[in-house]
């Protein structure tokens, strides 16, 4: 494990991340660099970053590359696949390593990437370029290499045409195949001695878990949790914002109650919506997010109505909080267990059989195997069960302040 981690920690604060067309400070994450370290970094490994949409991920990743780039020890390699990039060009490969060293490693990228544009990425040959790269005399001090391949199930999905979920088991496949091509099986597990390379994929949690079914059990992979921002930094942000955009009397408290530290649709709620909550609560969660699920499912399945698969919802929850002991059905995530496509349009998430990097704040939208990405999904819901489907802003407010959350 590299040593200066406290020094790490004081860089990622000192950057700058983008919001809006703002700059913000990077905050928190403490724990998650001791994580990342500690436990990320402990074996080579094709490891699964997945969260909440928006939580952050990226941001990490980049920070900390950004951070360690001139301790030697150990190098990123970053492509981003971002999808109108790619679509123009190749893949933006970014590397963080000390000046000398970057310009050899990119160098002997450059090699393949002319070599193979638009294919899916060629593991196999990725490595063997950075085994020879490693090879060279002057790098002897590097330990490992960390590639990280983000928005790749995006790409891969925006390849397959539709941007239906079921192309999910598409984008599974092709990863789960890149993996377990034999060069790169023997690169990662039986060829390096003394070096670690790691490899981590930022993608949904839906395709983690279906990659994890197909490789599973096997100890190659494993999907990794990183949360929302916590409270006491999700209020730092909304205040430096606040500051920034020149809005006066911001409720933090509430803000926490709807997004959960969650710094993407902060972005949304102050640019898009100038601070405006309860237009953002009408238009984003109400209609956008739950109606629209809820709509997708009476299309697919035999319900006349989204009223009905409404009173569904009800009563399976019902059923499953009196199974599992949970009371008064209101919305328990747990209860609700991301079906009704919860799950594939990114209102839930499953917690389990994941390492988290994140410790996940006591809150009434995180359960125990699953969760709200945002908590506004969840007092919606509530609002719904209590009062039908037709809820305004005000009543899913009035929920959050029955419950003493603001
Ligand atoms: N630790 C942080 N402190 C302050 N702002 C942050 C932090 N992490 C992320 N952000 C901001 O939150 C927004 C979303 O971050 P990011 O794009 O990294 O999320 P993501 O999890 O990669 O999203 P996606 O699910 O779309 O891939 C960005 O505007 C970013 O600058
Ligand atoms: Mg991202």
């Amino acid at each position: 494990m590299p040593h200066e981690v406290n020094e790490i920690i004081n860089r990622m604060r000192e950057t700058v991340v983008g919001f809006g067309e703002y700059g913000i400070r990077f905050r928190d994450r403490e724990g998650e660099v001791k994580a990342f370290l500690g436990r990320v970094l402990a074996a080579s490994r094709v490891g699964f970053i997945y969260g909440p949409f928006g939580a952050g991920k990226s941001t990490f990743l980049k920070t900390l590359a950004s951070a360690m780039q001139n301790t030697g020890d150990v190098i990123f390699v970053y492509y981003d696949y971002n999808v109108p990039i790619v679509q123009e060009s190749m893949p933006e490969v970014m590397v963080y390593a000390p000046v000398d060293i970057k310009r050899v490693v990119i160098e002997a990228l450059r090699s393949i990437q002319l070599a193979s544009p638009f294919v899916s990425v060629n593991l196999g040959e990725v490595l063997k370029v950075m085994l020879g790269v490693l090879s060279r005399e002057g790098l002897r001090d590097v330990e490992g290499v960390v590639f990280v391949f983000d928005e790749y199930d995006r790409y891969l999905k925006s390849k397959a045409g539709d941007p239906n979920f079921r192309d999910l088991d598409y984008v599974a496949g092709a990863l789960a195949q890149a993996i377990e091509h034999a060069d790169v099986r023997r690169i990662i597990f039986k060829e390096l001695a003394d070096r670690r390379l790691y490899f981590l994929f930022p993608i949904s949690d839906q395709t983690a878990l279906r990659i994890a079914m197909r490789l599973g059990g096997k100890g190659l992979t494993m999907p990794y949790l990183l949360w929302n921002l916590p409270r006491q930094a999700f209020r730092e942000v909304v205040n430096e914002v606040a500051e920034l955009t020149g809005a006066k009397n911001v409720n933090v408290d509430l803000l926490w109650n709807l997004l959960g530290g969650n710094v993407r649709e902060l972005e949304v709620l102050v640019v898009d919506y100038n601070w405006d909550y309860r237009r953002w609560l009408q238009e984003e969660v109400i209609e956008r997010k739950i109606i629209r699920t809820l709509e997708e499912y009476e299309r697919a399945g035999r319900f006349s109505s989204i009223g009905k698969v409404l009173e569904s919802l009800v009563d399976k929850g019902r059923a499953a909080a009196g199974d599992y002991g949970l009371g008064e059905f209101m919305g328990q995530p747990d209860a609700v267990e991301g079906d009704y496509g919860f799950l594939e349009n990114n209102i839930m998430i499953n917690l389990t059989g994941a390492e988290h990097l994140s410790e996940l704040p006591t809150e009434p939208w995180i359960g125990k195997r699953y969760a709200y990405q945002i908590p506004a999904y969840y007092w919606v819901l509530r609002a719904m069960i209590r009062k039908g489907i037709n809820v305004k802003p005000e009543d899913v407010l009035e929920e959050i302040n029955e419950s003493g959350g603001n």
